[in-house]
């Protein structure tokens, strides 16, 4: 009752990070790192969909297994890039021998997007510079100024994280060019990913162990970025992607629309008390595609616009006074698969939204008007992780939710903050309803079935 609908999710086991994602001779290749042995975090292979929509995946062979010396204990996370008409696929090989871990940054290459050839290590473990641990791994590869650069998240023999950057003319043989941030990320920094556009450039990464300060860096570990040019990395820019708890890992990919899209995963390391394990032998699954603007100071995130092809049955309402609470069960708007946009324009009292509510149950965003902050409620959703995440937001002009069975995605303001959050709850909880604190006339309301 928990699988997602419209979400990339593992047929059975555990899915993590998402992998390779590139849109290639037409078509999206996204992999996922899946166990399917079990629901837990274990050998990681990569599992292979392929989309011409990012909305309707088939599901192809696994593409990469950890079957060799050099990936024995796990295919990790990396990138995928189009060279000479083929995919490159760049991944870290896991070795673990005795516990001793080695980490090898792998090729493997396809010439149909189907089938994919092993080529074994271009960064041994022993080229692994002496300044860094055996926690140096997830390649992400991309092209600058006619060089072949790869990010790579590393850990530093003091134990704090960092990214490394190493360059290539031929994808086969990388020097190592610098540490890209020259200051101390938490213990660890995994998934890195570069991105630009026309002005604008930003390192994306995904830090542990960076403590909790006020509303921020809540979650066991974090994913965000810092704008600005590879030299000019400061710790202070650092800025959070998602404001909700389930979301790390992204990577991100040039679309058919030629802008920087962006998938994560819809989970935590170490945070396995999801209940469809033990009812539905899977868990996680990955966000939405959200297309990326970088400005001068953030990056807005909005969702991808091909999602509107899910769109079913439509409901608008136009002027909706409201004082106390409305039902919007009234008009047909509830359920546990849709789209909700609510036009928020010239909001100047408190607003709030129960999602998915029951008898009993219920999730709610709210937005203090006096405070300018915005909330998600969890601690009544229903079954799984409970718990509250805030974030400050000047004003609050529009919510644009897409609810899936077992996840919800917040978008505020045309992209200047997303929620993402897993909730577990009954069938049964399948109504909305809004409360505003002063009486306010609510433009518009647009309801989607998905
Ligand atoms: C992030 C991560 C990566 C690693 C992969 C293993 O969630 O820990 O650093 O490559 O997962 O599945």
């Amino acid at each position: 009752m928990w699988k997602s609908r419209f979400h990339v999710a593992p047929p059975y086991g555990l899915l993590n990070d998402p992998n390779g994602l590139i849109y290639w001779k037409g078509e999206y290749h996204l992999f996922y790192q899946w166990n399917p042995n079990a629901c837990e975090h274990g050998a990681k292979h990569w599992a292979h969909l392929r989309s011409k929509d990012l909305i309707n995946w088939e599901t192809l062979p696994v593409a990469l297994s950890p079957t060799d010396s050099f990936d024995k204990n796990g295919c990790y996370s990396g990138s995928a890039i189009e060279k000479d008409g083929e995919i490159h696929l760049f991944y870290t090989g896991n070795v673990k021998n005795n516990g001793v871990r080695e980490s090898y940054q792998c090729l493997a290459t396809s010439k149909d997007g189907v089938n994919f050839e092993k080529k074994g290590p271009v960064i041994h473990d022993n080229d692994i510079p002496k300044e860094y641990t055996r926690h140096f791994r997830d390649p992400k590869v991309f092209m600058e100024n006619e060089t072949y650069k790869m990010v790579i998240g590393a850990q530093r023999v003091d134990l704090t994280g960092t990214v490394v950057a190493f360059s290539s003319k031929d994808l086969i043989n990388w020097t190592f060019d610098k540490e890209v941030i020259n200051e101390d990320f938490g213990f660890m920094c995994e998934c890195p990913d570069f991105i630009t556009d026309k002005k604008n450039s930003a390192l994306l990464f995904s830090p542990q162990g960076i403590e909790a300060d006020g509303d921020l860096y809540n979650n066991r570990y974090q994913s965000g970025y810092i704008i600005r040019e590879l030299e000019e990395i400061n710790k202070n820019n650092f800025i959070e992607l998602d404001r909700g708890f389930e979301f790390y890992a992204p990577q991100t990919f040039i679309d058919e629309f030629h802008k920087n899209v962006l998938i994560g995963w819809m989970g935590m390391p170490e945070e396995l008390d999801h209940p469809t394990i033990e009812k539905e032998n899977w868990v996680h699954s990955l966000t939405l595609p959200r297309t990326l603007e970088i400005t001068k100071n953030k990056i807005l995130q909005t969702p991808h616009p091909n999602l509107k092809k899910l769109r079913k049955e439509k409901i608008q309402l136009e002027g909706i006074k409201i004082k106390n609470s409305l039902n919007l069960s009234e008009f047909g708007i509830c359920g546990d698969t849709y789209e909700l946009i609510i036009d928020l324009k010239n909001l100047d009292t408190d607003f709030k939204i129960d999602l998915r509510v029951g008898e009993t149950e219920k999730t709610t965003f709210s937005y203090n008007y006096e405070k300018k902050k915005a909330t998600l409620d969890r601690n009544h959703s229903g079954a799984g992780y409970t718990g509250t995440r805030s974030c400050s937001l000047k004003e609050l002009e529009k919510i644009h939710i897409f609810m899936d069975k077992s996840s919800v995605e917040i978008f505020l303001n045309d992209g200047e903050e997303v929620f993402t959050a897993n909730i577990y709850p009954n069938k049964s909880s399948l109504g909305i309803e809004i409360m505003t604190k002063m009486l306010f006339t609510i433009p518009m309301i647009k309801f989607f079935r998905i």
